[in-house]
């Protein structure tokens, strides 16, 4: 499907953001690791928790709807079974590695695939953990179809994370979950932590890291959840705020999650007017209440330490730095060519399209920005890459004229509603 998007002089009103991807993905697995039976409130509708929903089901796991409530009647984590198909992890890179672990651990028999996207994406480095483990497993090229065979057990590691990816310490943890000794993850640089906050690990700092331990006899809660609204998706509407003049949004409910939200402290830094209001918590995660109002932004450096907490936010905070006065520059960005698509080269290519003045390197982009910058609309490739897809349309209600968003369905992975959205804050 092909998206017009006309631009836009302002943008008004108060937009209900998706509940969170990362929180929703691992209450569905935790819950179906837990004996007994866990209800998930504000479960997300997107495509990728959807798709874990159906793959905890083909493990044997009753999920079951209960008017708006997801209900999981797991039956503890000794209790999977070999799924009867291969596990359709579709788009989500989430769900196939923290599946991984769970599969690993559980010693059961099953293959997991995905779609285009997903087949391509390395998947190394959570093959090479669970083989130190003593997981069987074969991948050609260390991607999926990712096939593990069966398995008496496997045995604890002590494991450094190689790179910041919560990921990959989700996927060792949670294959930890399964045996007698506690394995452990050493983490230097911060990632997301919804894994051991929600499952309430055993954790210690030693020499400015972060050591977390699991094992057989982790409790894992059975509980009810509620999801906060996904903050890496309110970060679409601080820049589109942001950037447009005689522009006030509000974003109730959204998590913050100091792991997430390194976006917020930046865009701040930028000039940004960013109000955190009525911050509770709600379940074991901080939430708030987000209004943005159009702020003047001027040009920024990232240091490499905070790209792990602003990953995936890290597309749309080009939007921004192209509409900010002056150089901003980020560095240390690699991960970001490993993601639905390569995010650094689909950014690349969506400046060029409007003639923006920027440079690609390995790892990151330099960009002089103008707030005066009004590029002609354009027509914008994504990859089929959700966040690649809201970015250009983002940037696209800042051109003079027209543009389309090509591919604009792949939005429904993390976000089904952006484009009413879109049109109900320019209306
Ligand atoms: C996620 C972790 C991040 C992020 C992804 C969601 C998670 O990936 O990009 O969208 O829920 O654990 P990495 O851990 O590979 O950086």
């Amino acid at each position: 499907m092909i998206k017009n998007i006309t631009p836009a002089s302002s943008l008004k009103g108060t937009i209900q953001v998706p509940s969170d991807k990362s929180i929703a993905h691992r209450s569905a697995l935790f819950a179906a690791l837990a004996d007994g039976t866990s209800r998930i409130k504000n479960y997300s509708r997107a495509a990728d928790p959807q798709t874990t929903l159906s793959c905890i089901r083909q493990l044997g796991v009753n999920v079951e709807l209960d008017g708006e409530d997801v209900l999981i009647h797991g039956k503890g984590r000794f209790a999977l079974r070999s799924p009867d198909a291969d596990v359709d992890c579709g788009n989500s890179g989430t769900t196939m590695r923290l599946l991984s672990g769970i599969i690993a651990g559980a010693g059961i028999e099953a293959t997991l695939i995905g779609d285009e996207s997903l087949l391509k994406r390395t998947m190394k480095r959570i093959i090479d953990p669970l083989r130190m483990m003593g997981a069987e497993i074969v991948a050609d090229n260390d991607v999926a179809p990712i096939h593990f065979f069966k398995n008496d057990g496997l045995k604890a590691i002590k494991f450094e994370l190689p790179i910041a990816s919560a990921q990959l310490k989700s996927c060792v943890l949670l294959a930890g979950l399964f045996g007698k000794e506690y394995t452990t993850v050493i983490e230097r640089t911060e990632s997301r932590n919804h894994t051991e906050e929600l499952l309430n690990l055993k954790m210690e700092k030693f020499d400015g890291a972060k050591i977390i331990y699991s094992n057989s006899t982790t409790q894992i809660p059975i509980q009810t959840y509620t999801i906060p609204g996904d903050f890496s998706a309110a970060a679409f509407w601080m820049v589109a705020a942001s950037i447009h003049p005689n522009t006030r949004i509000t974003l109730p409910a959204v998590g913050i999650n100091t792991s997430r939200t390194a976006v917020l402290h930046i865009l701040k830094r930028m000039g940004a007017d960013i109000k955190l209001q009525n911050q509770r918590v709600q379940g074991s995660e901080p939430i708030a209440d987000i209004e943005i109002k159009s702020a003047p932004l001027k040009g920024i450096t990232l240091s490499p330490e905070e790209i792990p907490n602003c990953i995936d936010e890290l597309p749309i905070l080009t939007v921004a730095m192209l509409f900010a006065e002056g150089e901003s520059h980020f560095n240390g960005a690699s991960e970001l060519r490993h993601k639905e698509c390569d995010r650094l080269h689909a950014m690349a290519e969506m400046l060029k399209k409007v003639n923006a003045d920027f440079n690609e390197q390995e790892d990151g982009l330099t960009i002089n920005g103008n707030p005066n910058f009004t590029p002609q609309g354009s027509y914008f490739k994504t990859w089929h890459d959700h966040r690649i897809a809201m970015s250009a349309a983002v940037l696209a209600t800042k051109c003079s004229t027209p543009s389309q968003i090509e591919d604009a369905e792949c939005t429904a992975i993390s976000y089904p509603g952006f484009f009413d959205d879109l049109k109900k804050v320019l209306a």
